[in-house]
């Protein structure tokens, strides 16, 4: 068959071990998966209550438009409808927006190490990629824009960034953004938005007035607890928007996500209690590895890249043995790291116990 090109070279996607195959595995009672930066308090008491008995019309197709959804968002940032993108997840989006802007000969600029679907996709659509190294875990905005050449369609920005949770300062980015020319896509990943605490970090949604060719991710994976419904949004200008929508498919989005992302807008407590405790947590991880002597990167996300003792792969096995489902930094390009997700203060407790296991039989 005639493939693709660039397939050959290409590896599907592996999914994580769950936790069932490690329970399994190491015949252990109790596993606690802390690799995928979900929510570890799940999801807001509303959508639960909401979840007993939805009401809705299973045989007819979603809203393809996803008319209440859109209005609320719209409302919540104050953007005109027009300006909103949904995605099954904000995956979706990632590769709706390469399908739209990327192919041969098209050229696309990205950190590393980062989220992989940037990667992915372009590589897909058969465009040049230039992956920028990451400064002391921080995008090198200037070295971007010293790779922009007139093939640029795309420039992706992970903010705060996937795997190492650094945020972008302000000014570093809106001058960037000042000198990036307005032909380019400037992705704006946000995925991690909801849980930054830096007081001096903006809604980046202030910026689209000045910045047209910027376009901002979000998603309801993270925060709001609810990866399995595979929502994920995008907020751009609606001209942007409009040739995107062009690509996307009619009915992306199930009813029951809709319908459930509409009850998890109302619930600005959740979000606040989660983002609460996620930073006490995150506290928790910076001083363990400070008294530890384990280097840790300044993360405003949930989750944090830290230091191992040995090689990131037997760490994360012995994690796992110990109950723990991490991520290895030599799959994510952060040799002797493992990405751990913030979990709740009991979890937490019980991964510096098995930290503490890894640091003794290292002689640490
Ligand atoms: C930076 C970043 N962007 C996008 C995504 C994809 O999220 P979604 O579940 O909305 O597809 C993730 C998921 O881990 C992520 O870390």
């Amino acid at each position: 068959m005639k493939w693709k090109e660039a397939l050959k070279e290409m590896e599907p996607y592996k999914p994580g071990r769950s936790i069932e195959e490690v329970k399994d595995l190491y015949k252990l009672k109790e596993v606690v998966k802390l690799a995928s930066n979900e929510n570890p308090y799940g999801c807001a008491t509303s959508v639960m209550e909401f979840l007993k008995s939805p009401s809705m019309p299973f045989q007819i197709y979603p809203d393809g438009h996803a008319t209440n959804l859109r209005s609320k968002l719209a409302t919540k940032y104050n953007v005109d409808d027009s300006s909103i993108l949904f995605g099954n997840g904000s995956d979706e989006i990632i590769s709706i927006i390469s399908r739209a802007l990327l192919r041969e000969n098209t050229h696309t600029i990205m950190p590393a190490p980062t989220f992989p679907q940037y990667a992915h996709n372009a590589k897909i659509e058969g465009a040049d990629i230039t992956e920028i190294p990451l400064v002391d875990g921080l995008h090198d905005l200037n070295a971007f824009l010293s790779a922009v050449n007139d093939r640029t369609a795309v420039i992706w920005i992970c903010n705060p960034n996937n795997p190492t949770g650094n945020l972008i300062p302000n000014d570093v980015l809106t001058k960037f953004l000042r000198e990036v020319p307005r032909n380019i896509l400037v992705v704006l990943d946000e995925a991690y938005f909801e849980y930054v605490t830096d007081p001096n970090h903006i809604d980046l949604v202030r910026l689209l007035n000045q910045f047209p060719n910027i376009i901002i991710l979000r998603t309801f994976s993270k925060a709001y607890g609810l990866a399995a419904f595979r929502l994920g949004y995008a907020i751009g200008s609606p001209s942007v928007i409009t040739e995107l929508n062009k690509v996307r498919n009619p009915f992306n989005n199930n009813s029951l996500a809709l319908a459930v992302a509409n009850v998890a807008l109302e619930d600005d407590g959740f979000i606040e209690e989660c983002r609460r405790k996620n930073e006490v947590q995150r506290e928790r991880f910076k001083s363990y590895a400070s008294l530890n002597g384990l280097h840790v990167y300044d993360t405003q996300t949930n989750f944090v890249l830290m230091e191992v003792p040995c090689d990131a792969d037997e760490a994360s096995e012995f994690l796992l043995k110990n109950g723990f489902i991490v991520r290895s930094g030599n799959a994510l390009g952060t040799p002797m790291h493992v990405r751990i997700t913030i979990g709740t203060e009991e979890q937490n407790t019980g991964i510096f116990l098995a930290f503490d296991l890894l640091l003794k039989e290292k002689g640490r």
